[in-house]
């Protein structure tokens, strides 16, 4: 006999480096959201290794559950569904999420919903949301969509997302993609960024704590010639509007190399990391008097820099779309510099902005669980084919 429903959903994500799972009552009340990061296993080597990533996640996966499930006070019969990540990620990661997923629903006779990782970090900000009763999806204006920042280590992208609900059936989220990077990730910069100084990994949560002691304008980067190459890349004819919301990192990542080089700061790069990796765990806050003026002007200019092209790009795409709000997601999204001056520019445009907590920022299961709850109630569920898909796409 079918057990009443409770609007329980385990989320379960392994795209990249964290283990994670989570319990969320109707997309909206997390009852626990656990996460085994594996930073430790990747920052020797700095960055992620899928070999090592796959492997750890077979190692966490059920402890992950279990604790996510004893956390939440519930048991296996008390869920409506089980959501997994789909991707895009690493696929062999991928895959342990997935192949626990289905045979843990197969075994429960319980719904299987795959989700979108992206679309994971958009609802960590309306999950949260929801839970503060701020806003409710039914409350967000028909016909004029919301645009979403992701802005993580893997992903820039801009999309617009709406919220469709009919009179007679719950309502179903659409997504369009109208910015993206043309090479690396926000994350992705911060990360080689810090690497190529000598500091931490992931780089982000280092230079976010080190720019506050810098000049952002010690050096200043130049974003220009991204337009060029973006519009070489382009269809030739008239100017597509939306290629003022195209990314990319890979020059300013360049250009530090340069820097570094002409002011000779090698021999004190190399002696920081050495003094750094002699330490059994490093913090930021161990690196910082480490690090001369120049260094820290330039950590300082670099971030600044970033910030304010994701900025103006996002604020640009608004105006273009006629947002009603945004959303700015991923693990980027925790930066605090970020904060402010998006912040303070939603301001002066009188324009709504929101972001997760810190916690919900980077990667974690309760989005998962989130997002998948309008599938839950729309029916959409996951096909016995369901597998990895590392290089899926949200929206059109
Ligand atoms: O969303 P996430 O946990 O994983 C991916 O889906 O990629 O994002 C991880 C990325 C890394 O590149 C990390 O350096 C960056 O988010 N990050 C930050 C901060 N915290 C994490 N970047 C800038 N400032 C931060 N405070
Ligand atoms: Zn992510």
């Amino acid at each position: 006999m079918a057990s009443a429903p409770t609007g329980l959903i385990l989320g379960i994500e392994t795209s990249c480096d964290e283990t994670a799972a989570a319990v969320v009552r109707h997309g909206s009340e997390i009852l626990s959201n656990t996460v085994a990061s594996q930073i430790p296993v990747h920052a020797p080597y700095g960055g992620v290794v899928p070999e090592l990533a796959s492997r750890e996640h077979l190692r966490n996966i059920l402890p992950v559950v279990r604790t996510a499930l004893a956390e939440a006070g519930v048991s296996y019969d008390d869920l409506d569904a089980v959501a997994v990540t789909e991707g895009p990620g690493l696929a062999g990661a991928l895959l342990v999420g997935i192949s626990f997923s289905k045979s843990l629903s197969f075994s429960l006779s319980k719904p299987l919903i795959g989700v979108n990782h992206l679309e994971g970090h958009i609802h960590a900000v309306l999950l949260e949301e929801a839970q503060r009763a701020e806003q409710v999806n039914e409350a967000t204006a028909p016909g004029r969509p919301i645009l979403a920042l992701v802005v993580s280590g893997g992903h820039t992208h801009l999309y617009l997302a709406k919220w469709s609900a009919g009179s007679a059936k719950p309502g179903a989220w659409t997504y369009r993609n109208v910015g993206r990077t043309v090479d690396d990730a926000a994350g992705e910069a911060f990360d080689k960024v810090a690497k190529l100084l000598g500091l931490g990994y992931p780089g982000g949560p280092w230079i976010d704590a080190l720019a506050p002691h810098g000049n952002p304008d010690a050096v200043p980067f130049s974003f220009s010639q991204i337009k060029a190459k973006v519009h070489r890349r382009g269809a030739p004819g008239a100017l597509d509007p939306t290629q003022e919301t195209y990314f990319s990192f890979s020059g300013i990542k360049t250009a530090i190399l340069r820097h570094t080089r002409v002011f000779e700061m090698e021999p004190s790069i190399e002696a920081r990391r050495a003094a750094l990796a002699a330490l059994p765990t490093p913090k930021p806050s161990d690196a910082l008097p480490l690090c001369d003026r120049r260094t820290l002007d330039l950590i300082a200019s670099f971030q600044r820099s970033v910030v304010d092209d994701l900025k103006r790009k996002t604020f640009r795409a608004a105006e273009i779309h006629h947002a009603q709000r945004i959303l700015v997601s991923g693990g980027v999204a925790a930066n605090r510099e970020l904060r402010v001056r998006f912040t303070a520019q939603a301001a002066e445009e009188h324009l709504p902005i929101a972001f997760p907590s810190v916690a919900m920022s980077t990667d974690n299961a309760a989005m998962i669980a989130a997002a998948a709850w309008p599938k839950f109630l729309t029916g959409d569920l996951a096909a016995e084919t369901l597998t990895a898909e590392p290089s899926l796409a949200l929206g059109r």
